[in-house]
C-alpha cells in the first residue's frame, strides 16, 4: 500500500504541505487567513490541502521574492479560474506583471539612491536644499513655513 507521501492523488496534511514545499507550518496558516491557499477539514477537523495548493504556495513565495505584497497576490489569485489552480500560463501573466512592477521600483530605488549621494559626508538635512529630505521641493510647493516630514 502507498503512503500518502507517495501517492500522487493524495491530499496533504498541513506538515505534508510544509515539507514538500519548504514553508514553515505558521506561515501556511497564515497564507491561508490571507486567502491564498486553501484547504478543508476531515470529518476529525483536521486540514486537508489539494496538491495545487503546492502551485499556489509556490508563487507566494515568488511573488515575496519580488516584493510583491500578499494582497497583490490574493488580488491575482481572486483572477484565476473558477478552480482557483494556476496553470503555467497565469505564471507567465502574472510574472510578467509583477516584472513591471519591480522594475518600476528598481527605478525609483536607483532615483533614491542617487538623491542620497548628495548627502552623503555632507548632513545638513535642508528642507531647502536637500533632494533626499524634500525630493522635488514637495514642502515648500504646501505654502510656507515649517512642515511635517510626514506629510512628505
Ligand atoms: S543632507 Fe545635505 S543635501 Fe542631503
Amino acid at each position: 500500500m502507498e503512503s500518502p507521501a507517495q501517492d500522487s492523488t493524495a491530499e496533504l496534511t498541513v506538515g505534508q504541505l510544509s515539507a514538500r514545499s519548504g514553508v514553515a507550518v505558521s506561515a501556511l496558516h497564515f497564507y491561508e487567513r490571507k486567502g491564498l491557499i486553501r484547504s478543508h477539514r476531515t470529518g476529525g477537523n483536521q486540514r486537508r490541502y489539494d496538491r495545487s495548493e503546492l502551485r499556489r504556495v509556490a508563487i507566494v513565495r515568488a511573488a515575496q521574492r519580488a516584493g510583491v505584497s500578499l494582497a497583490t497576490v490574493a488580488e491575482a489569485f481572486a483572477e484565476l479560474p473558477a478552480d482557483g489552480v494556476p496553470e503555467k500560463a497565469d505564471w507567465q501573466r502574472l510574472s510578467a506583471r509583477w516584472r513591471s512592477e519591480l522594475d518600476a521600483r528598481i527605478e525609483a530605488l536607483q532615483k533614491l539612491r542617487g538623491d542620497l549621494g548628495g548627502c552623503i559626508g555632507c548632513g545638513c538635512l535642508s528642507l531647502a536644499d536637500c533632494g533626499f529630505v524634500n525630493p522635488n521641493d514637495a514642502q515648500g510647493s504646501a505654502g510656507p513655513g515649517a512642515r511635517a516630514f510626514d506629510a512628505m
